[in-house]
């Protein structure tokens, strides 16, 4: 197959790093790379050529493939000079998907929102939503250190003992967990909380107190996501992060409900009580925020405590994003067409391919009639 890996224009990475071209070489396929794709994440042409890629321009690729990757951003007048037939792989807003899918189906196109893939143990290795969170709590961490004005360790000197510094994580999903990592890894005190008992072991695994509010609701059907919590609880736990977050010199929070707004956990009157000096990351921001004083998008200091909003901090880090995100294309790609070496047709009814393609183009549902 041509496979055509196009520039993202709207986030700093590339779909496929100079390795993926030879990976999909050895598969048997051929790569033709947009001009320029990998710049902003430091993948240059000249390493996408050594590898076997021809390096061409967008309206070719999109004109000639039979695959076509993207991080995200291809526009739907691009859509419409695709090959019939061809398969389209990235991360496409939910705004877009309902015309991407009209085109799709006026052309026979197979479009896969790898934002969509289930959150199994088989479909780890192509999770692009826990490569991205992983790399932002890393980050968030990181980018509160840098804005704290004290140490993150207990430090022990001549002039008098410095304890470390307190870190509050609220959310423990796949971004949660990778702060308390980092926090930890620092030298923080880190405590978390989650309305998902279930991740209590993890926390504590990875040295962190769990702090806990009675009566969370949990739902088993809801795929191991969190589900809207009742005003009466969002309360008790707005009260209780109020009480540790005045104490704590870091607050990363992550806390979301997927395709609602984010719980409002931080309360003005929380931030009022914080230390001068303290910081609040805030990974929600995209979706309304954790906390009330949250600007997606910007940093900004309220009362001298710093609110940053940004749910894309994996963009500070492309060079390892893009390749996290190369190494999970290159796993769909495989799984996609496993068999296909055998002549076997492509398994549209597993279950990691129908959460994934947006629609199943006319051609093949006649076909399979
Ligand atoms: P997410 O980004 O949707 O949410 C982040 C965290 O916020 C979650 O842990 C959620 O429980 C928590 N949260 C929501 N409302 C809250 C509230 N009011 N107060 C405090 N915390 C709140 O979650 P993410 O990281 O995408 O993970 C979702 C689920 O998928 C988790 O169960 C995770 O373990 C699971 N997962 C499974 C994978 C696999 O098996 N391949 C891979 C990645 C995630």
């Amino acid at each position: 197959m041509q496979i055509g890996v196009l520039k993202c224009k709207n986030e700093p990475l590339v779909a496929i790093i100079p390795k993926g071209v030879a990976t999909l070489i050895q598969m048997g396929h051929q790569v033709q790379v947009e001009k320029g794709a990998g710049v902003e994440s430091l993948y240059f042409d000249k390493g996408y050529s050594e590898q076997g890629a021809k390096i061409s321009d967008r309206n070719t690729i999109i004109k000639t493939s039979d695959v076509l990757i993207t991080v995200s951003g291809l526009k739907i007048s691009e859509l419409r000079k695709a090959k019939e037939g061809a398969f389209l792989i990235g991360k496409f807003h939910m705004d877009a998907e309902k015309k991407l899918i009209e085109i799709a189906d006026a052309r026979d196109i197979y479009v896969f929102n790898l934002e969509l893939i289930p959150r199994s143990s088989i479909a780890q290795s192509m999770d692009i939503l826990s490569s991205q969170g992983s790399l932002s709590g890393y980050k968030a961490v990181i980018s509160a250190a840098d804005r704290f004005q004290g140490y993150m360790s207990m430090m022990t000197t001549a002039a008098g003992t410095i304890p470390p510094a307190r870190v509050l994580i609220l959310g423990a999903g796949v971004a949660g967990l990778q702060a308390i990592a980092t926090a930890r890894r620092l030298g923080a005190v880190v405590e978390a909380f989650d309305v998902r008992s279930a991740v209590r072991e993890e926390v504590e695994s990875l040295g962190a107190t769990f702090i806990e509010v009675e009566g969370g609701q949990e739902d088993s059907s809801a795929g191991g996501y969190a589900i809207k919590q009742s005003e009466e609880y969002i309360k008790r736990q707005q009260d209780l992060i109020h009480e540790r977050a005045s104490i704590s010199d870091v607050v990363i929070t992550t806390a979301l409900i997927p395709r609602k707004k984010a719980p409002v956990l931080i309360k003005k009157r929380t931030v009022d009580a914080m230390m001068p000096g303290s910081v609040i990351v805030d990974l929600a921001s995209e979706a309304g925020g954790n906390c009330e004083l949250t600007v997606d998008g910007r940093e900004i200091v309220y009362s001298n405590v710093t609110i940053i909003g940004d749910s894309k901090l994996y963009h500070k880090l492309p060079y390892e994003a893009s390749r996290k995100f190369n190494n999970n294309v290159i796993n769909f790609i495989k799984f996609v067409f496993r068999d296909k070496h055998n002549g076997s047709k492509v398994d549209f009814d597993h279950d990691i391919l129908k959460s994934t393609l947006l629609h199943l183009p006319k051609v093949n549902l006649q076909s399979a009639s």
